[in-house]
């Protein structure tokens, strides 16, 4: 196991949604003793497993499920479609036997309407807890919502409680009422959720939509959209007012300037004594899930000096076009905006966005292209998160209106399909249930069965599957990708290739990628003489002693060591 207090720097995570990952009991849903049963293929010690250091579960706690968990209505135990507390035990200790650490996912901007806290809260205008969330009179005669805010999932962000004749805060469906964060007593309430998991044996906590805790006290309204400084700049007073006609006639209230209701400095306090609790016990970690397209606005969550969360999701990759430059760009903004001690971390697909390979067009490049995505991910400065499914290429499973069950994908099919996509189960083998259930899985697996799942490509040596372990258990061995600089290479590189160096004082590495789908010259600086191939994307190329690097393949990835 990864020893230290900065153990989770030198990790790779592994993000596993638990409803999809291994059914143990034929109902069609994965749960904790199916997880169980597979940490021997995640991490059993040798490289004939994928060799990851930690997992990020996506919720298991008791949740009505509207939105599959992200809805808790208790904190503090499992929900019995995933098993029990003694099951976390067991996983917990199972999972630290084999060296993994255990982060779970803290989903705390909300309840699910069933929590007790709420029922109270709604009970009646004078409970205790009614200021628990947030509660507002309707404005006006007609007793219009507070203001104009919208919630994430598009509608919305107020709804309207007949019984006490008043509005509640949801930021996303109505099932999932927003915890009032200015109230001392839901802060103390939290914390005492954080200490109950970490006493019993969590490694740390992925923040969910952590920015958006504390809103504007005053509720003041969001401007809309065209009032974006950058957009406003630009228009004269004459498309102005077209606009607001324009804006008020068509109603586009969801296109807003979120300017009240995210990023609020009470936030960061909250966080920061987040932090605080984390540091009295040893080796706890935390990674927040920080929506900003201002990458300087993440990096904030950083704190001043590292005193608030230890990781946060860069998520540029997440919607980064296929050329060399443009991920080079992502990762040079990132590197030039962090804070000296902030670590970065890195993914490229999750359970809210369409896989990382399907993106990338899914065709016949797919799997090359996964593979050089691959070698980015593992070989960056900075904490990788995978996502279960991507180490044997699974894709983005297209599915009919009957077939979704993500919410959001109801409400807004056909024009957004929802996230079901990247949600569906594990595929271990290429039988009926796919390994993953003896009973009918909650959501149809994917594309390409035969040969996307564990037990084909574990018995193929070239395959993708094999690529992550070698590629993982390597990268265990050379220091300065664990800890060493980032410095990207241009001088003489084709632009569809990026090239970067990762170096300690004992190791220079060198990291070639080729973006396009043609061979590539590449003439590297004369001072960067490459004298060893570690690991290429391509199996047909062998690891070994080199003269040089003068070309890359179609889609080819390199970690090559470097003269010192
Ligand atoms: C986060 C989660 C997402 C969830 C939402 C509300 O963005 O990743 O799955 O629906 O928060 O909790």
């Amino acid at each position: 196991m990864l020893t230290g207090k900065d153990w989770w720097k030198k990790a790779v995570f592994y993000q596993i949604y638990p409803r999809s990952f291994m059914d143990s009991n034929g109902d069609g849903i994965g749960d904790l003793p199916g997880i169980i049963e597979k940490l021997d293929y995640l991490n059993d010690g040798t490289q004939g497993s994928l060799g990851i250091d930690a997992i990020w579960f996506s919720p298991f706690f008791k949740s009505p499920e509207y939105d599959f968990g992200y809805d808790v209505s208790d904190y503090c135990d499992i929900d019995p479609r995933f098993g029990t507390l003694e099951d976390f035990d067991r996983l917990v200790a199972e999972a630290h036997r084999r060296g993994i650490r255990v982060m779970l996912d803290l989903v705390v901007n909300h309840t699910s309407h069933e929590h007790p806290w709420f029922k109270e809260s709604r009970s009646s205008r004078d409970n205790p807890k009614r200021d628990w969330y947030i509660w507002r009179d309707g404005v006006g005669p007609r007793r219009r919502p507070p203001n104009n805010w919208r919630n994430n999932f598009f509608g919305p962000a107020w709804t309207w409680d007949e019984a006490t004749q008043q509005y509640y805060l949801h930021s996303f469906l109505p099932q999932q009422p927003d915890l009032n964060w200015f109230n001392p007593e839901v802060r103390k309430a939290i914390e005492g959720v954080i200490r109950f998991w970490l006493e019993r044996g969590a490694d740390g906590f992925r923040l969910d939509v952590a920015h958006i805790y504390c809103k504007d006290e005053q509720l003041r309204s969001n401007p809309p959209f065209y009032r974006r400084p950058k957009i406003e700049e630009r228009m004269s007073p004459g498309d102005r007012s077209l606009m607001m006609n324009l804006y008020t006639i068509f109603g586009l209230p969801e296109f807003q300037v979120k300017r009240y209701n995210q990023h609020h400095p009470e936030t960061h306090r909250v966080l920061k004594r987040f932090r605080q609790i984390l540091d009295e016990y040893p080796e706890k970690t935390s990674i927040g899930e920080i929506l900003s397209e201002d990458p300087q606005v993440v990096a904030s969550y950083y704190g001043n000096g590292n005193d608030e969360l230890h990781m946060n999701f860069y998520f540029d990759f997440t919607h980064c076009r296929w050329k060399a430059g443009a991920f080079r760009r992502c990762v040079e903004r990132w590197e030039r905006l962090l804070p000296p001690e902030a670590w970065p971390a890195y993914t490229l697909s999750n359970h809210d966005i369409m896989r990382a390979i399907s993106r990338y067009g899914g065709g016949e490049d797919a799997d090359a292209r996964a593979r050089l995505l691959a070698m980015m991910l593992l070989t960056l400065r900075g904490t990788p998160f995978i996502y279960y499914g991507e180490e044997i290429g699974m894709k983005e499973v297209r599915l009919s209106r009957r077939q979704l069950k993500d919410p959001v994908g109801k409400k807004w099919y056909p024009f957004y399909p929802g996230r079901d996509g990247c949600r569906t189960p594990m595929q271990w083998d290429s039988g009926p249930g796919a390994g993953f259930t003896t009973g009918e899985p909650w959501l149809p697996f994917g594309p390409e069965l035969e040969r996307r799942n564990v037990a084909a490509q574990e018995k193929d040596p070239a395959s993708l599957l094999n690529f992550y372990r070698k590629l993982i258990w390597l990268r265990k061995e050379q220091p300065a990708l664990l800890e060493g600089s980032y410095r990207s290479v241009v001088e003489g590189i084709p632009d569809d290739c990026y090239l970067y160096l990762r170096e300690t004082e004992e190791q220079r590495l060198l990291v070639a990628l080729n973006f396009s789908s043609r061979r590539r010259n590449i003439s590297l600086p004369s001072q960067l003489k490459a004298s060893r191939m570690l690991i290429s994307t391509d199996p047909r190329r062998a690891a070994g002693e080199l003269d040089g690097l003068s070309e890359l393949g179609p889609y080819e990835g390199c970690l090559i060591s470097l003269n010192p």
